[in-house]
């Protein structure tokens, strides 16, 4: 039996992130709401440890996520994370109330005392830069517990039970902003809980093959490939499980990049002995976005169509039941995070909150529970070419989710001819694979220039260009000034419509990495 980590999620947008420190450690972990804790799903043979994540709620709240009280009579380690220490000191009969100075962003933690959970990483009185995001904090320590380490609005920003293996962080070992995190959760792992290092992308990979085959059986599978990395292991990692029985499908929405489809179409057939079927439905996407402004509103109708192709396209073939997709993690966080009744979604990617309630094909998403860059490595392990694994990623709704405001087909071409302009610039540059995202925005604004002695009232294109580990957090990339003033200058010569170019400084967050 593998030794695993048990995470119970209390709704925080980062608590994937814990499950992936622990596997960037070679420890497996495990994801459960904590509404579906029971004493059978707590396998004392394989879990050697307990998560609890953070979470948007208060535990002062009625309707506050809570845990039964058997699991601290399990005699398993215990790390709770802001609102997982917050709950174990309610729960030991300490109080907790709102911050009169909320903390979020990067504070400074110092240690009061002796801990395993900061053993070599920082002294007594010593200070380390830590990532916090909370209002309420602990008001009153249970009695059983001590102080480990405080900051300057937190007094018990970090606590301990060592009797029971209990212990309690107000800020967030999981985010890299927190300096030591990884260091944390690896003593917490590695020498609390005493689990091994063994687990990697290998096992992983194995693990979803044997999945893919069990679910898909003798049934046929069609894949939405865009070309872009998600959607290539996927058919790949498919393919590998069931062989032949994969059709994938590369759908022209009109929104693609300047020769997009061309490229795929011969990329694909020339690296893998996988069917694929081109379906352009470049007219139906324009008719059915026509007016529409609100950027969910065109995500919700891409998503419906695009399903629509799909199953159109299965009705034709037989036997398919499922329709695989490339979706990840953050995906799925950003589309529909949920917490007890309420529902958080920063914004619906077309192939999770995009989808129409009632579908035909069931979904098979082999790919949902990671991040890009481990799908990077995976692709790897796959031995998929780097023209694949290495792409930027490329939102389904492409160049219409970048068209801000209402699409129509003038303006598509336009932000098409500059965005080809950028990333060839970026790649002649040499300076393409150490950024996450390179691409250009079209505003639903004009403005004044002069252009020959003629005055010009044309659109601002933004160029956007940002860093990041797994699309959850990112940061503008520093370019030189005089390569952002050469992007704009052959922008602006080259693209008629375009008299204006500006570069976005903006983080995620509090910006996100797409427009819309
Ligand atoms: P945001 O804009 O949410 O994007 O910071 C994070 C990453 O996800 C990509 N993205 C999408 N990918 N369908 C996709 O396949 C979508 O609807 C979608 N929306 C955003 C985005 O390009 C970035 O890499």
């Amino acid at each position: 039996m593998k030794e695993s980590i048990l995470i119970i999620d209390f709704g925080s947008q980062v608590t994937k992130l814990i499950a992936r420190r622990i596997r960037e450690i070679g420890v497996f972990s495990q994801i459960i709401p904590f509404n579906e804790i029971k004493k059978d799903c707590v396998d004392l043979n394989s879990i050697k440890g307990i998560i609890f994540s953070g979470g948007p709620k208060s535990v002062k709240e009625k309707n506050s996520p809570k845990i039964k009280s058997f699991i601290y009579e399990l005699g398993i380690p215990i790390l709770g994370i802001c609102y997982g220490l917050q709950l174990i000191a309610k729960n030991f009969g300490g109080d907790v109330g709102p911050s009169t100075d909320r903390e979020f962003g990067k504070r400074e933690l110092i240690l009061k005392k002796e801990s395993p959970m900061f053993s070599n990483i920082i002294a007594i009185n010593e200070a380390q830069q830590i990532w916090m995001s909370h209002s309420d904090k602990i008001s009153s320590l249970p009695s059983s517990f001590e102080k480990v380490a405080s900051s300057q609005n937190c007094e018990y920003a970090a606590i301990q039970n060592l009797e029971k293996k209990i212990f309690g962080v107000q800020f967030h070992p999981e985010v890299v902003h927190t300096f030591a995190g990884h260091k944390i959760i690896r003593n917490f792992v590695r020498n609390i809980c005493n689990c091994k290092a063994d687990w990697n992308m290998k096992l992983f990979k194995n693990k979803i093959l044997t999945e893919i085959k069990n679910k898909v059986g003798d049934n046929k599978v069609i894949c939405g490939l865009s070309g872009g990395v998600d959607s290539t292991v996927t058919a790949a990692l498919i393919h590998k499980a069931i062989k032949n029985n994969i059709i994938c499908v590369f759908v022209d929405t009109g929104f693609m990049r300047s020769g997009e489809r061309k490229q795929i179409q011969e990329l694909f057939n020339k690296n893998f002995q996988i069917k694929l079927k081109v379906i352009d439905a470049s007219k139906i996407f324009f008719e059915k976005l026509k007016n529409v402004k609100d950027p969910e509103r065109k995500r919700k109708i891409i998503g419906k169509e695009f399903i629509k192709i799909f199953e159109n396209f299965a009705l034709q073939q037989k036997n398919v039941k499922f329709l695989a997709q490339g979706t990840l993690y953050p995906d799925v966080i950003e589309s529909n995070s949920k917490i007890g009744d309420t529902n958080v979604t920063i914004k619906s990617h077309h192939n999770v909150g995009g989808l129409p309630k009632k579908m035909k094909l069931k979904l098979l998403e082999p790919l949902n529970e990671l991040f890009k860059d481990e799908v990077r490595e995976l692709g790897r392990e796959l031995k998929i070419p780097k023209t694949f694994t290495n792409r930027h990623p490329f939102p389904g709704p492409g160049l219409a989710i970048r068209l801000l405001g209402k699409v129509n087909k003038k303006d598509i071409t336009i932000l098409r001819d500059a965005d080809k302009i950028f990333i060839q610039l970026i790649k002649d540059e040499g300076l393409y694979d150490e950024i996450w995202q390179a691409f250009c925005v079209i505003l639903p604004v004009k403005t004044v220039g002069v252009m020959g002695d003629r005055r010009t009232y044309e659109k601002i294109c933004v160029l956007r260009a940002v860093t990041s580990v797994d699309g959850m957090t990112a940061e503008a990339y520093k370019f030189k000034s005089d390569f952002i003033e050469k992007c704009a200058s052959e922008i602006i010569n080259k693209v008629p419509g375009i008299n204006r170019v500006c570069y976005d400084y903006t983080s995620k967050p509090p910006g996100t990495i797409e427009y819309e």
